[in-house]
């Protein structure tokens, strides 16, 4: 049953202009290259990658805060890329971020009414004390009080100022809320206490989130679907289960094993396929897989030619050579 996807991000290019040498030009940095992925409405997609990989600069693409080289963005079914202005503005409504830093969303000088107030004001001319009974609503959405309409951020816990972050993004109802390493600064039992908020409001809301983390015992515990993100492709999406137990890309793999278990003995008999080698580097990057030179099943073609997408045991895979599993 597919219902018309809440976003859907198709062919995504995001190039930074590179560092200038002494003679010549600088080369483009091509942080992000031909991602694609699309999100139904309540559906949670992680997002996981080593650091460097290209995840934040597809959530600010997504979110339209720069610009990208190629490809398209549609929110409810309508192309964002190409708005300006008030239509942005309005059709913006429906897509917000919480960040890894809550300074990032709220500033240290407002007070938290003003800072979980302000879309209120502007987008819906909510005033004075209706936009406060509004901001006491989410507030308790998320599980403050509206004792706190009148505080300074800095009056609160890490947890906390990511629950008011939340609270910020929630504030127009949108479809979709673009978490960028939203917990990953947190210790690990208001982790999950954050993580139990946002499935919570799932619940309540039927928003979807795009679950971006370089964590993947986190990312596995919120995601219905995963996307792995390598040297700016995806190289692997599907259903959480089959990312973790079954994954199809020698990186998702490779990724998986990095992973501690609990259990020493476990641990120790476990097939290790630890990542090995370097990635490449981004001003040169290879012309086939961009895997090819840390995996142990590369062959000349992987050298050569880049894998296009294709199904394999039920998720979506970018690889000459998937696991037989
Ligand atoms: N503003 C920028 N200018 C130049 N290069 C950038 C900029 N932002 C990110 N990059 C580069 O783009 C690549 C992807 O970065 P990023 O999206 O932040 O990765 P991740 O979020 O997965 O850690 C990295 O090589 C990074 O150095
Ligand atoms: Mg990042």
């Amino acid at each position: 049953m597919s219902q018309q996807p809440v976003l859907e991000v198709t062919g995504l290019e995001v190039n930074f202009a590179g560092k200038k040498k002494a003679f010549g030009r600088a080369a483009p940095i091509r942080a992000v290259k031909g991602v694609s992925f699309s999100i139904q409405p309540g559906e949670t997609l992680g997002l996981v990658g080593e650091s460097g990989s290209g995840k934040s600069t597809v959530a600010r693409a997504v979110m339209q805060l720069i610009e990208p080289a190629a490809g398209e963005v549609l929110l409810k079914g309508r192309e964002i890329t190409a708005l300006r202005g008030k239509e942005l503005r309005v059709t913006r409504r429906d897509i917000q971020m919480v960040f890894q830093d809550p300074y990032s969303s709220l500033d240290p000088s407002m007070l938290i009414a003003d800072s979980v107030g302000e879309a209120l004001e502007v987008h819906d001319g909510l005033r004075g004390h209706e936009r406060d009974a509004r901001v006491a609503e989410l507030l308790e959405l998320v599980g403050l009080s509206s004792h706190h309409l009148e505080r300074y951020p800095y009056e609160f816990s890490g947890g906390q100022r990511q629950r008011i972050a939340i609270a910020r993004a929630l504030a127009l109802n949108p479809a979709v809320v673009v978490c960028d390493e939203a917990v990953s600064a947190l210790d690990v039992s208001t982790q999950n206490q954050i993580i139990g908020l946002l499935e919570g409001l799932r619940e309540k809301l039927n928003v979807a989130y795009l679950f971006i983390s370089h964590d993947l015992a986190v990312v596995r515990h919120i995601s219905d679907r995963v996307a792995v993100m390598y040297f700016g492709h995806l190289v692997e999406v599907g259903e959480v289960s089959q990312i973790f137990e079954r994954p199809a890309h020698p990186y998702t793999r490779a990724l998986l094993s990095a992973i501690p278990i609990a259990d020493p003995l476990r641990q120790r008999s476990r097939k290790t396929a630890m990542l090995t080698g370097e990635i490449p580097d981004i001003v040169n990057p290879p012309s086939g897989c961009p895997f090819a030179s840390r995996c142990e099943f590369a062959s000349g073609m992987c050298r050569e030619q880049m894998p296009e997408f294709r199904e394999h045991n039920g998720s979506s895979v970018a690889c000459h050579h998937p696991l037989q599993t």
